[in-house]
């Protein structure tokens, strides 16, 4: 009867991860994919602490609960706390914690099995790969919260890292063969997982950080997945596959939105704090819209598409936006929104961000979608976003985000940016469409400017 029990939890479980996952694909149904999948978790988790095994003592489930009553309000606090600039710090975080369970199950459960190969295989492996991702997650959530803002490049890394590589793997297949009944070995292995984690990390540029940390996401998946097969446990095996590949998937989705290959993240140096190029006299001039200019603009326009961007997150100025918006519709002015893939810092940031602040779904367009409409455009806002809308990507060969697609701004009648100063986005490099005839800039943090406008705005009539 137990057996059917949690076989039975564990098809609701697996059930409720796809379910959930399906419904992460769309922003309407996000949240609710979430609940979906988090229930199917709990129903699984404790299919697991009452069913699966009847010896269990009180003094053992008091420490189970006791651990669940301590990460559940740790968890809640942060989770809730948290800004969405943030997230990808947190998410590090908490896949650094999987990487550890990974990695504690693989060292306690080494000794019950020793001298059986077929065991110690997925012992072994999820012991290493939960160590790399529990070490590099935390370097990542280092680098992401700034305490280490610079990537730290050892004379050649590659061929260190790689090195290094080799030998933790070479040592976990020894140990696996040779089965030595000895915890220093364990630990050495252990140790070295770790330290091998934190150089693959360390020379990555911190704003490449939330593509390394999907790729860590995807190995705590697997190593996860590892501990299921241990285990014989459906749900483990289930739950890690999806998040090894979801993980996997995400971080190519990421680099072709970038139109950069993985091993250009890895081993590249964009992104890690290179310098601007600085503006250059032969580019033109810059000029600035006054606040009661661009409100005036925009009152008499039929059109007006919102690009936002990572500066939006950054000044919390989302709920402004879309009062913006709530008072140009008023006055009968269209407004839509264009998603870039990659604005902000991790995936579907910008729509995370504006559903937060009662934006209508329908009002984001995607990119695909969004740049033919650019022409029958009257004005293009842009507030906070620079590499989504810098046209090297399509005109110059020799910059490092050739090829990536980017919004058609510079096909609206007038082009207007907003940001703090003439300083580089993300991948630290210039932007002509600053220097565009059609555009002017909006100088000022997001926030406080948009307050003004929407405060002029309503001045009018
Ligand atoms: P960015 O190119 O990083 O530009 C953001 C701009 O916001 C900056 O130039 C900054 O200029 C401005 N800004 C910052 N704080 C502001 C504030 N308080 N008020 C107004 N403006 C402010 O951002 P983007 O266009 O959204 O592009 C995203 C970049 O991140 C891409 O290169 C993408 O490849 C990369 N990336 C994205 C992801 C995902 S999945 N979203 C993952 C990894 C990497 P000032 O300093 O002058 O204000």
């Amino acid at each position: 009867m137990n057996h059917f029990i949690t076989s039975l939890a564990y098809l609701i479980g697996s059930t409720t991860f796809i379910m959930g996952l399906k419904m992460m694909g769309n922003p309407k149904s996000a949240r609710n994919g979430n609940m979906v999948a988090a229930v199917g978790m709990v129903i699984a988790i404790f299919a697991t602490i009452f069913f699966h095994d009847n010896t269990v003592s009180p003094i053992v489930y008091g420490l189970i609960f006791g651990a669940i009553g301590l990460g559940t309000v740790m968890g809640w606090m942060t989770a809730k706390q948290v800004q969405m600039t943030k997230m990808p710090e947190l998410v590090s975080l908490f896949n650094g914690m999987g990487g550890a369970c990974a990695a504690l199950i693989g060292l306690m459960e080494y000794h019950h099995n020793i001298g059986k190969t077929g065991a110690l295989l997925p012992i072994v492996a999820g012991l290493i790969i939960g160590s790399v991702s529990f070490s590099g997650s935390i370097i990542a959530f280092l680098k992401l919260n700034g305490t280490m803002n610079q990537p730290v490049r050892l004379p050649s890394y590659n061929m260190l890292n790689n090195a290094v590589m080799l030998g933790v793997l070479a040592f976990g297949a020894w140990v696996i063969m040779a089965s030595p009944d000895n915890s220093a070995i364990l630990f050495a292995l252990f140790a070295s997982a770790l330290v091998y984690g934190i150089l693959f990390t360390i020379p990555i540029g911190g704003a490449d950080m939330p593509v390394v940390i999907s790729l860590l996401n995807s190995f705590t998946g697997l190593a996860a997945a590892f501990g299921g097969f241990l285990y014989d446990n459906k749900i483990m095996l289930t739950g890690g596959i999806l998040v090894g590949s979801a993980g996997t998937l995400l971080t190519l989705v990421m680099c072709k939105a970038m139109n950069r290959p993985l091993s250009n993240v890895i081993f590249g140096a964009f992104g890690g704090g290179a310098v601007a190029a600085g503006t250059s006299s032969e580019k033109g001039s810059i000029k600035d819209i006054s606040v009661s200019d661009l409100a005036t603009l925009m009152n008499y326009s039929k059109k007006v598409i919102i690009v936002p961007g990572y500066g939006l997150a950054v000044a919390q100025a989302q709920h402004v936006i879309h009062e913006l918006e709530t008072i140009l519709e008023e006055r009968g002015v269209e407004v839509k929104y264009a998603m870039h893939p990659v604005a902000g810092r991790m995936p579907g940031h910008m729509n995370v961000l504006l559903a937060e602040s009662n934006v209508s779904y329908d009002k984001l367009v995607e990119m695909e979608d969004i740049n033919p409409e650019f022409a029958s455009t009257d004005v293009v806002l842009v507030v906070g976003a620079n590499d989504v809308v810098n046209p090297a990507a399509k005109n110059d060969p020799s910059s490092p985000i050739y090829g990536m697609p980017i919004l058609d701004v510079e096909n609206a009648k007038n082009i207007v940016v907003n940001k703090r100063s003439m300083n580089a986005g993300y991948a630290g490099i210039d932007n002509d469409l600053f220097y565009n005839p059609k555009n002017s800039m909006l100088f000022g943090d997001a926030k406080g400017v948009l307050t003004k406008l929407v405060a002029e705005l309503k001045t009018m009539d």
